[in-house]
């Protein structure tokens, strides 16, 4: 292991120091005041910003250096290190002085050897590629005893990443399910939040090399960062709160784009949908049952031979009829697309011959044309590194616009490749060389660096080839494989579970840890996508499901049907009053966009996220935050009717009756149909009323008041889909609640911005523990209120008419 040494010599650089040491050059830049870039080069020579960089350039903070004979140090508002100069160790402080992320030793280096990197297993090179590939960085940071880790990205495995060895590598692990703690899987997300009681921080691995963390697994109180690449580069996040964590994250990495509405509703799909006709009756079978839905997906087998953007006509001789039939009802369709092309030289395959002609496509180390095995049989893999393949592939995707297709679903972009047709025994995974040669001829990568960026590359391609061709629209594009960073292009699940009970407990830290990485839109397929799944599990998930970010029921080929109705009428009640309440909530859940693509504030988040100060909540990970003012808790198991659930301290209430609930531990019931829900004293929940699709107008707007602490919330709205929302076509609502001595008041703020929602009536229901004497709006009193005695609350309708109000009990 060779080491820095002590500082030679330093020097004043932008917004930061560059350190000469015995061996290597440090430099740190404060790219904000409240994030700090390290990059640490052995040889000296930093590498260049690269063409797919997920880092945003940033304009940089104003920082001091300080000195003294114990230390150099660069100083911000909010942050400060100091370095060692024997070793070049690293220690953070922010305003309150407090250490965090301190170094154990400076960063260290030595030559690693492919087999020390278990994620790498299967790659066909024996043996690194030489150069920088060969070069491991080590750096360790020391653990706090109280301090807990999150996000990492997807993974199986416990909310609270302690005593793992986590690698970031992206694969297909093809084997059925997430119930074993996998390593790596489909997404690689080389970023970790650290939290103790009052300080939150956070640290992004700037590799798209391998890398793994290693979060005291080898050695109790030490962090271990590993990349290969032969640069050690990560920016350190100040927090002090997890909000402000994740907010970093997205500032440099780019914010969660804003989805269309339409695409927060419900999604049903099948691998596959046999023809034109079957998805015509899944349809009406939604329709027909009251069930609401807004998308259907078809899966590989729409197409012809699994040519990517052909359609098979026999199954579908009129893709635009189906579509719009579908489309007639309220729904859209979205349609899967691989990376891989088949390798077509007998048929007139445009894909293949326009990408053979134009070099679109990823060559072998000694130049031939690689080829692997994926659904088409042997397929070439567009080079989404170039610039021009990304442009060439997004164009591809004009047809398919043309025929109303509403969104795309990038699938086996890890790339998933075995080395023989999927059909035949014995098939193996077969990935591409890491010393394959990717990228602009003038900059050209090695797989070995840009191999996590495959998934990533397809689904930005997409996104920006939906953009110009339907640039008035929202780019919607789901992707199995995704870098950090994807959040502004895509939506992302988290590939093949299966349907047992362990892989549904394990989406509630999958999804909290998406959110966590700044990638709040995902979810997973609802029911289980390997084996059959069966009534119960079926209607529990589909609880749960409602509050994934992301909703989609989906299943492998040859399993049971998995639509609503398909585990008789008791199942059905319950997953039609899922997905009702999943409808409800739009106003909610899209306000919850509108502040993910503002802050990155997650969706669906783990109890760390909104109650930083207590350590008691970091490793319980069967409750979420659905936004700041729901939490869930699901059940998860089978048999059970009751569950214990953990409510921090303050005011909650019961979502369904209205009751208050005191805080701490209780066996609270959890009968089908009725997932344990709480809100948090405080908020203005917003309800709209029940819709089949989101295409049906919002024509009430319930405001759900839970009174306790004095609270703020905004409700925010715009049309849905496109862009006028970023001009300024947007209504903005803000409501508070508070305690007067009187009674409960409820204030409408006057609504800001341009956008006029259509008229809708307003219903106001103040949940309190008694009925009060009378209601005034604006000093006036009110006579045509009514209490409810079973939700126990106050009821009153009025027009909206987008003035401000004041609504007080007396
Ligand atoms: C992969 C996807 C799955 C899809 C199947 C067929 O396994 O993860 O969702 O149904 O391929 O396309």
């Amino acid at each position: 292991m060779q080491t820095c040494g002590a500082i030679h010599h330093w020097q004043r650089a932008a917004h930061g120091l560059e350190v000469v040491f015995e061996q290597g050059v440090m430099r740190l830049e404060a790219v904000a005041a409240d994030i700090f870039r390290l990059r640490f080069q052995p040889q000296g020579e930093f590498a260049a910003r690269r063409d797919w960089d997920v880092v945003q350039p940033q304009a940089g903070a104003e920082v001091q250096v300080f000195q003294t004979d114990a230390v150099l140090g660069l100083r911000s508002d909010a942050l400060r290190v100091e370095i060692d100069p024997d070793s070049g160790a690293l220690s953070f402080d922010g305003a309150d002085g407090q250490p965090f992320a301190q170094d154990m030793g400076g960063p260290h280096w030595r030559c690693v050897s492919i087999n020390e990197m278990p994620g790498l297993a299967t790659v066909p090179d024996r043996e690194l590629p030489p150069g920088p590939a060969r070069i491991g960085l080590f750096l360790d940071k020391h653990m706090h005893p109280r301090e807990g880790y999150f996000g990492v990205g997807q993974r199986s495995g416990r909310l609270d990443r302690r005593h793992q060895r986590l690698s970031n590598w992206t694969v297909d692990c093809a084997c059925p399910g997430h119930a074993q703690a996998h390593d790596n899987m489909y997404q690689a997300h080389p970023c970790v939040m650290a939290l103790r009681p009052g300080r939150a921080w956070g640290l992004f691995l700037h590799s798209t090399w391998y890398s793994d963390f290693d979060v005291g697994a080898s050695q109790a109180d030490s962090l271990r960062l590993f990349t290969l690449g032969g640069e050690l580069d990560y920016y350190l996040l100040a927090g002090p709160t997890p909000a402000a964590v994740v907010e970093q994250l997205t500032r440099l990495t780019g914010r969660p784009a804003l989805p269309p509405l339409w695409s927060l509703g419900y999604h049903q799909s099948r691998w596959s949908y046999a023809d034109a006709d079957n998805v015509q009756q899944i349809a009406a079978g939604f329709r027909r049952r009251n069930i609401p839905l807004d998308v259907i997906h078809l899966d590989i087998d729409y197409m012809h031979g699994y040519r990517v953007f052909t359609w098979d006509r026999d199954r579908f001789p009129h893709p635009e009829q189906t579509v719009a039939r579908l489309r007639q009802q309220g729904i859209r369709t979205v349609v899967i697309v691989d990376p891989g092309v088949k390798n077509d030289t007998r048929t007139d395959y445009a894909v293949a011959e326009q990408g053979r002609a134009q070099g679109h496509f990823v060559t072998r180390p000694d130049g031939g044309l690689f080829t692997g095995y994926v659904w088409p049989g042997e397929s070439l893999f567009p080079d989404f590194c170039r610039a021009a393949t990304r442009r060439w592939w997004g164009d591809w995707h004009a047809d398919l616009l043309a025929q109303g297709v509403a969104g795309i679903w990038c699938d086996m972009n890890e790339p998933a490749i075995v080395d023989r047709p999927f059909d035949t025994p014995g098939a193996r995974e077969q990935p591409m060389a890491l010393a394959t040669r990717q990228g602009e001829a003038q900059a050209p990568a090695l797989h070995a660096e840009v191999h996590n960026l495959y998934g990533h590359l397809m689904a930005r391609a997409t996104a920006a080839g939906l953009q110009r061709w339907r640039p008035q629209r929202r780019p919607w594009v789901l992707t199995r494989s995704a870098y950090t960073g994807i959040q502004s292009h895509a939506v992302t699940w988290m590939g093949d579970n299966r349907s047992c009970w362990e892989d549904l407990a394990m989406s509630l830290p999958q999804v909290s840890s998406m959110g966590l990485c700044g990638a709040p839109h995902t979810g997973v397929d609802i029911g289980g996508f390997f084996d059959d799944s069966w009534g119960e599990l079926y209607a529990r998930w589909m609880e749960i499901g409602s509050f994934y970010p992301f909703m989609r029921g989906h299943t492998a080929t040859g399993t049971r049907p998995q639509e609503p109705w398909r585990f008789g009428a008791e199942v059905e009640a319950v997953a039609r009053g899922a997905i009702e309440l999943r409808y409800r909530l739009l106003p909610y859940l899209y306000t919850l966009a509108h502040l993910a693509s503002r802050h990155g504030a997650p969706i669906l988040r783990p109890l760390c996220y909104d109650f930083p100060d207590h350590p008691r909540f970091y490793t319980l990970e069967d409750q979420v935050m659905f936004g700041p003012q729901l939490m869930v808790a699901p059940v998860t198991a089978a048999g059970q009717d009751h569950r214990w659930v953990e409510l921090p301290a303050g005011v909650w209430y019961d979502f369904w009756n209205g009751a208050r609930v005191d805080p701490g531990p209780l066996m609270h019931p959890a009968p089908m149909g009725r997932i344990p829900l709480f809100v948090r004293g405080g908020s203005v929940l917003t309800l709209g009323n029940l819709r089949q699709s989101t295409t049906e107008p919002l024509s009430q707007l319930t405001l759900q008041v839970y009174p306790g602490i004095d609270a703020h919330w905004t409700l925010i709205e715009d049309a849905g889909e496109g862009w006028a929302y970023s001009q300024g076509h947007i209504a903005e609502t803000p409501l508070a609640v508070s305690q007067t001595q009187g009674g409960t008041v409820v204030t409408l703020g006057q609504r800001r911005g341009a956008f006029q929602p259509a008229p809708r009536d307003m219903v106001l229901k103040l949940h309190l523990p008694v009925a009060p004497k009378g209601l005034m709006c604006d000093g006036r009193q009110v006579n045509d209120w009514r209490w409810e005695p079973a939700q126990r609350c106050l009821r009153w309708q009025w027009c909206d008419d987008g003035q401000a109000r004041r609504l007080e009990t007396v």
